[in-house]
């Protein structure tokens, strides 16, 4: 493992049952990287998020987080320790406020939780005239910022995206390049699943592809972009 990796996965497997859901994986991601995880539908995208921040445990293989084995410890703990992730489907508590929702992060990330200023996080992610709103009432564009604003408030070292521009219109895709480019800036180390090829091809330093649960390609945006593994995967 580099001196620099914040991430480093070793071999890792998931079965549910029968299914195969992440296969033999390694990949490291440096400090400061934003990386792009693609793959198609059932490709193991978020399952490989749910063994990184503690939802799932490995069925085998190894997480090691800044220099620290992690694998299988609890979310909450991984949590404490800067590892934040946002849900596919956003998960808010629905009967609390969208302020209550980021004031409950923020306890659950612990005392490095506090360096975070919540307005400014309500800016970043373009929520400030929302923040009395309940969850419930959110659209869910809306409910998409809210994770992004959420995962933040426990200020994390490592940020697990998973496709918060899934559903946007193109019109607001730059708001979420200027967010990333914003998270980016705080240092902060990301790995992003996304669909959304305009945010993979601008946002990101480097792709890993992923299909049915294995490694098939890695690069630039450029280089993955044309590699025929991945031409097939998606159309073939
Ligand atoms: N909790 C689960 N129980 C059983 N199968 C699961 C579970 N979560 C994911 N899978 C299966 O694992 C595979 C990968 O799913 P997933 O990680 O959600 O893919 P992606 O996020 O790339 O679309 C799929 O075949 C899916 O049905
Ligand atoms: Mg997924």
């Amino acid at each position: 493992m580099s001196e620099t990796a914040v991430l480093s996965i070793d071999r890792l497997n998931k079965h549910f049952g029968g299914i195969v859901a992440v296969k033999d994986l390694s990949f490291e991601v440096q400090a400061g990287e934003i990386l792009g995880l693609m793959g198609p539908n059932g490709a193991g995208k978020t399952t490989l998020l749910n063994m990184i921040a503690g939802t799932y445990s490995p069925s085998s293989g190894r997480v090691n987080f800044c220099g620290r084995d992690i694998t299988g410890l609890p979310a909450h703990k991984l949590c404490h320790l800067g590892i934040a992730r946002t849900y596919q489907i956003p998960q808010p508590f629905t009967s609390l406020s969208a302020r209550q929702n980021i004031l409950v992060a923020t306890k659950y990330g612990g005392k490095k939780a506090a360096g975070m200023e919540h307005d400014k996080i309500f800016d970043l992610v373009n929520l400030s005239e929302q923040k009395d709103m309940l969850a419930r009432d959110l659209a869910t564009v809306s409910l998409k910022r809210l994770e992004l604003a959420r995962a933040l408030a426990s200020n994390p070292t490592l940020l697990l995206l998973d496709e918060v521009a899934a559903g946007s219109t193109d019109a607001e895709l730059p708001r979420i390049l200027g967010i990333i480019e914003e998270i980016r800036k705080m240092g902060k180390t990301v790995v992003l699943v996304e669909h959304v090829m305009k945010v993979m091809v601008e946002a990101v330093d480097r792709i890993i592809v992923i299909d049915k649960g294995e490694k098939i390609a890695e690069g630039t945006p450029g280089e993955v972009m044309k590699d025929e593994k991945v031409i097939a995967a998606y159309f073939g």
